[in-house]
C-alpha cells in the first residue's frame, strides 16, 4: 500500500518524507488556502521534496477551462497528478489530459459507479471519500471494497484505488486489508499509525536491561 500525506504544509511533508514511508501528496483547494501560500509555489515546493505523484487540483467546474488549468499545473513538474472532481466535466477533463500522457486524480467520489467512470476515462487514481461518507452516516469502507471488487473483474482498468478523506489509522488499516493502492492521509494519522503503548513499554525495560550490563556497542 502506498502512503501519500494530505497536507499543503511543508514542513511537515518534509518532516515526514525523511522517514521515507511518503510516496505522494494530495493537496485540494482547502489545504492550499490553510497553507497561506501561492498554490503555484507551494504545488512546485512539494514536487521538489516528493518524487512519487503530487496532486494539484483545479479550481474550475467547466471542460475548457479545466483543460487549460490542468495543462498549467501539469507543466510544473513531471510528478504532478492533476485533480478533478468526479463531474462530466471533469472525466472529459481527466480523458483528455490521460490521453495526453498526464496523471489524472478523480477527486469528490462517492460511489462505486462514479469510480467506473473514472477508471473507464483513464485515471490514474480516484480518491473516494471515506470520512465524509462515514460523517454523513453511510459506511465509507464499503465504498473502498465495492470498487476494489469492481476493478479487479477488470485487469484492463490501471485506476488505483487512492482512500481519501481518511480520518484515523483504523481507515488505514481496513483500506489495506481490502487491497486498497494507496491511502492518502493527513500527517497527525501518519504519526498515529507508529503508536503503540506496548512498544514504548518494552523499549524502555530493554533501555534498562541493557544498561544494568554496564556495556557498549560502538
Ligand atoms: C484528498 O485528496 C482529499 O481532498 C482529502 O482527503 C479530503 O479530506 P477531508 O474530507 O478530511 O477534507
Amino acid at each position: 500500500m502506498k502512503f501519500f500525506v494530505d497536507t499543503a504544509e511543508i514542513s511537515e511533508i518534509r518532516e515526514l518524507a525523511a522517514t521515507g514511508l511518503v510516496d505522494g501528496v494530495t493537496t485540494n483547494p482547502s489545504l492550499i488556502a490553510k497553507s497561506g501560500r501561492k498554490f503555484l509555489d507551494v504545488v512546485a515546493e512539494i514536487c521538489s521534496v516528493v518524487p512519487g505523484p503530487v496532486s494539484a487540483e483545479v479550481v474550475s467546474n467547466d471542460f475548457e477551462t479545466m483543460l487549460k488549468e490542468g495543462k498549467k499545473l501539469a507543466a510544473i513538474a513531471k510528478n504532478i497528478a492533476v485533480k478533478v472532481p468526479l463531474t462530466v466535466d471533469g472525466l472529459k477533463t481527466c480523458k483528455a489530459l490521460a490521453d495526453a500522457g498526464t496523471m489524472v486524480n478523480v477527486t469528490l467520489c462517492f460511489s462505486p459507479a462514479q469510480a467506473i467512470l473514472a477508471a473507464k476515462a483513464g485515471a490514474a487514481f480516484v480518491s473516494p471519500f471515506v470520512g465524509r461518507l462515514d460523517d454523513v452516516g453511510t459506511d465509507g469502507m464499503q465504498l473502498i471494497a465495492d470498487i476494489c471488487q469492481i476493478y479487479a473483474q477488470y485487469p484492463t482498468f490501471r485506476t488505483e484505488v487512492l482512500v481519501a478523506s481518511v480520518r484515523g489509522p483504523m481507515h488505514i488499516v481496513e483500506a489495506a486489508k481490502l487491497g486498497a493502492h494507496v491511502a492518502t492521509m493527513p500527517p497527525s494519522v501518519l504519526k498515529q499509525l507508529f503508536g503503540h503503548p506496548l512498544t514504548d513499554k518494552g523499549l524502555a525495560q530493554f533501555n534498562a536491561d541493557w544498561k544494568k550490563t554496564g556495556q557498549s556497542l560502538l
